[in-house]
């Protein structure tokens, strides 16, 4: 049973659904949601053709952690009870992968985590998250970790090394087939002649004052340079589109928009100057893409795509952002050493290799 409920595990567990449904000699696979997010889950189910066997239904305005872990610990438990899974495959870093591994563990079936290892080792950065990985693990008996450093954060908590598997990232799955040369889009014609920077925010810590002082430092840099316009698709939680809205509401080269879909968002991604964000999935996206990124954080779990040279870590202070976002604009020599398309991520083939390790007898 594949159990997932955001937009980001959606987009990372319906490549690995359509493998395993793909091979039913081997899988039943079941798909359970919890409905964490409602329209963000139900776009990403929509355009993998993943229709799920459970839906728990739990998204409520303004929910908080407590509302999340206890409406997901509570109903996972009837579900698995009522389907008895032989192995429950969770994904990454929310709290739906936390309580769903952690009513799995109280059962006593095997849970497999998907994007294993990461680690920044502050818990509270990113926030409530890398609690949540770091306590899937513990309860987690297979290790499906994207990358050799994300073995070796496992390593280092003495995980057996018989139970990790490197995978490369599932999300780069979906990459390798949304791309497109010929792709087009009213707002891409709109942003056509300049710069496009692309911006996403939402990270639970940031919300409030940091948030604010991230969107004021993007407004100010773009409105000292007038060939640069700007795509906020924006995330639906109110206090995030509150935020946007007092900051940014009135600037005509920035264009806040729904949430995309995800084959349209990894288009504009391609079609991107640069990116400014607080997400996860986009510092592994974006170096596949070589689209410089500048991570809106004080920490990152994805140490690879610094490495690389596509990510720099620049914090939510509002000088810092506007320093470092006006020298990646200004500086061709900065731009580039940024630009160069990597994959620390993978080759885009990590789901049939999960699925080859439980085939070949790692439930044993
Ligand atoms: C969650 C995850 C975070 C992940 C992010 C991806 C937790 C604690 N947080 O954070 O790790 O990076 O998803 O986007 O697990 N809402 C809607 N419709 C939707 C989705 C959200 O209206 O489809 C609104 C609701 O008011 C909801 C609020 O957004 O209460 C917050 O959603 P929630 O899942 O609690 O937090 P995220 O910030 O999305
Ligand atoms: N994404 C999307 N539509 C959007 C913005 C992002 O499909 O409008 C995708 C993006 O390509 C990436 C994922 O959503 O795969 C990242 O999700 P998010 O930033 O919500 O969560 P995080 O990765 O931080 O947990």
């Amino acid at each position: 049973m594949l159990v997932f409920g955001t937009r980001p595990e959606a987009i990372k567990m319906c490549p690995l659904v359509n493998e395993l449904k793909g091979r039913p000699e081997e899988f039943d696979a079941v798909v359970c949601v919890t409905g964490q997010h409602r329209e963000m889950l139900d776009q990403v189910l929509r355009v993998f053709d993943v229709r799920p066997d459970h839906d728990l239904a739990i998204m409520k305005p303004g929910q908080t952690l407590f509302d999340i872990t206890s409406d997901v610990l509570l109903n996972m438990r009837k579900v698995f009870e009522h389907e008895e899974p032989d192995v429950v495959l969770v994904h990454g870093d929310t709290t739906t992968s936390f309580a769903a591994a952690l009513a799995a563990f109280y059962l006593r079936i095997p849970v497999g985590h998907v994007e294993a290892g990461l680690r920044t080792r502050d818990l509270c950065s990113p926030w409530p998250e890398e609690f949540n990985r770091q306590a899937v693990d513990v309860v987690s008996r297979w290790y499906f970790a994207p990358t050799e450093t994300s073995r070796q954060n496992l390593l280092d908590e003495a995980k057996s090394d018989d139970r990790i598997f490197v995978t490369g990232n599932t999300g780069i799955d979906a990459l390798r087939t949304t791309v497109r040369d010929d792709y087009r889009h009213p707002d891409l014609e709109w942003a056509s002649d300049s710069r496009l920077i692309l911006v996403t925010a939402h990270r639970r810590e940031n919300l409030g004052e940091p948030m604010k002082r991230m969107f004021r430092a993007i407004r100010r840099v773009m409105e000292e340079r007038p060939d640069t316009k700007a795509i906020y698709p924006i995330h639906l939680n109110p206090q995030v589109r509150k935020a946007a809205h007092e900051e940014l509401d009135g600037f005509g080269r920035l264009r806040i928009v729904d949430p995309l879909e995800v084959a349209d968002f990894h288009n504009f991604m391609a079609a991107s100057h640069l990116i400014l964000t607080d997400s996860g999935g986009i510092q592994e996206e974006a170096p596949s893409l070589g689209k410089p990124v500048l991570v809106m954080r004080d920490t990152t779990e994805r140490p690879e795509g610094v490495a690389a040279g596509t990510l720099r870590l620049v914090g939510t202070q509002e000088e810092v952002i506007h320093r470092e976002f006006s020298r990646l604009l200004d500086d061709p020599a900065e731009y580039e050493a940024m630009s160069h398309a990597s994959n620390p991520y993978g080759d885009g083939r990590a789901s049939s290799r999960i699925a080859n390790v439980l085939s070949r007898g790692a439930l044993a």
